[in-house]
């Protein structure tokens, strides 16, 4: 008979029974149900609602169901719906009649709701603890190529010479914010929902702090309707790792750009490319690729569950048992791609000497042209002008800025002079550009030491 089962006079649907069960995923909840059980059951002790010994009994049977359960040796039943139930009915198996104390002062909606919070605290630290190994890579990397020259881009066509250095920093200041996002996320998941029973709370004298302070939460819930029927910590747990996909997968994106013979700036290992089929000369980035794929799937998860909840009435309904595939495939996700990106990007290639070569193309130093002009006190609009023309000259001519004469130079402006040349060398327009978040190798030097600063603190 199933545990709910007194009000009932007929066994349940087959059917039925396999649609609303989630055991087949929430089994994943199992160590934080029975650690939440075992909590619940030491306080119910303390506060004699049951005995001492009853409280010691549920705890010792809720330990060797955890230990039973990570040797394997416990196989879960649909009939008894979900992980919750699962856990009870074995326990009464075990230890018999005082085994349906437990439950005392509680329902599945408040244990649900904790259980959950449990297990996505630990996933938000799992995520920030990859991130903090990707920044290390990233500031590594960054230390090896502050004077790697290569073009910067805007609309993907070349604007003006930055390094790889501050290009890559770019991207370490945007998982720093995803860092910071999960760790401030994480004051709002840290909350302790249990002694909101069903929804109006629990007549029994709970000692609520203390079941928080055993289970590591900071803060215990204001309102039992909303400590049972709102998954917001959930939502914002995939809002963030939505944000880290997409920054995953802009990153992914460059990598397959810059893979390609076209601009051949990097190449992946050979342990992280794959074949292809048909192609014998094919190398392809599918690891780069199938990350900036499996973004969408993680975009997918937060949606699921915001269109779940978008029309739910207070308090519990069933409908909130969908919240757990779109966490627990978004963390599985979030995590192996976190984790073949930082292994790819240790053992990635870069041809320094390839961005050289395409930064010395495609008019890259011209606003340095117009800025050497301003500096000759010409208008920056009048400036701007003259480049153009002179840039226009030079695709007639089939020459770019630094192979012009000083002849040339004359005939747009006669304050040109000798020092143009000088000017206008890639390595002088990045270093000119030193102002704090620049590119230059000294603005670059400042924002690696700064990010190790901040790295240090994380550890
Ligand atoms: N498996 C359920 C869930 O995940 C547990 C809560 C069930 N509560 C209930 N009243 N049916 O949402």
């Amino acid at each position: 008979m199933k545990l709910w089962g007194g009000r009932f006079e007929k066994e349940t649907n087959k059917e039925v029974d396999d649609f609303h069960s989630s055991i087949h995923f929430d089994y994943r909840l199992y160590r934080q149900d029975i650690l939440g059980s075992i909590a619940h059951a030491t306080m119910l002790g303390k506060q004699g609602i049951i005995t001492p010994e009853e409280a010691q009994t549920i705890c010792q049977g809720l330990e060797g169901i955890l230990k039973d359960i990570e040797d394997g040796k416990i196989e879960f039943s649909t009939a008894c719906e979900d992980i919750h139930m699962n856990i009870e009915a074995l326990l009464i198996e075990r230890i018999g009649q005082v085994g349906k104390k437990l439950h005392t002062g509680r329902s599945r909606n408040d244990q649900v709701a904790l259980d959950t919070r449990m297990y996505t605290k630990e996933a938000i630290c799992e995520i920030i603890g990859l991130l903090i190994s990707l920044e290390e890579v990233l500031l590594e990397l960054a230390e090896k190529h502050k004077d790697t020259i290569m073009p910067g881009y805007t609309h993907l066509q070349k604007a003006q010479p930055v390094t790889l250095a501050h290009h890559l920093m770019a991207y370490f200041e945007m998982f720093r914010r995803d860092v910071e996002r999960l760790e401030d996320s994480l004051k709002r998941v840290d909350i302790m929902p249990l002694g909101s029973g069903a929804l109006a709370g629990t007549v029994y004298p709970l000692d609520r702090q203390m079941v928080a302070q055993q289970l590591g939460f900071s803060t215990i819930f204001r309102n039992s309707m909303d400590a049972v029927s709102d998954r917001d910590y959930i939502l914002e747990f995939l809002s963030c790792a939505s944000i880290i996909m997409m920054h995953l997968s802009r990153f992914c994106e460059e990598l397959i750009l810059w893979s390609t013979d076209e601009f051949k700036f990097v190449e992946m290992d050979d342990s992280y490319s794959t074949g292809s089929s048909i192609m014998p000369q094919k190398k392809n980035p599918d690891v780069a690729e199938l990350i900036r794929g499996k973004t969408g799937r993680v975009y997918g998860d937060l949606i699921a569950l915001l269109t779940t909840m978008k029309g739910l009435p207070l308090a519990y309904n069933k409908d909130m048992q969908e919240d757990k595939e779109p966490l627990f495939d978004g963390l599985v996700t979030i995590k192996n791609c976190l984790s073949i990106f930082i292994g790819m990007l240790k053992t990635i290639r870069f041809y320094p000497e390839n961005m050289l070569k395409q930064a010395s193309r495609g008019f890259i130093n011209a606003t340095d042209v117009a800025d050497y002009l301003v500096n000759k006190g010409i208008p920056f609009r009048d400036a701007h002008n003259i480049v153009g023309r002179l840039v226009l000259y030079c695709i007639h001519q089939g020459k770019v800025l630094e192979e012009l004469t000083m002849e040339e130079y004359k005939q747009f402006s006669d304050v040109f002079q000798q020092d143009i040349y000088e000017a206008i060398s890639l390595i002088n327009c990045v270093n000119r550009r030193s102002l704090p978040g620049g590119p230059s190798p000294s603005a670059v030097s400042q924002a690696i030491e700064e990010g190790c600063n901040w790295l240090k603190q994380k550890k």
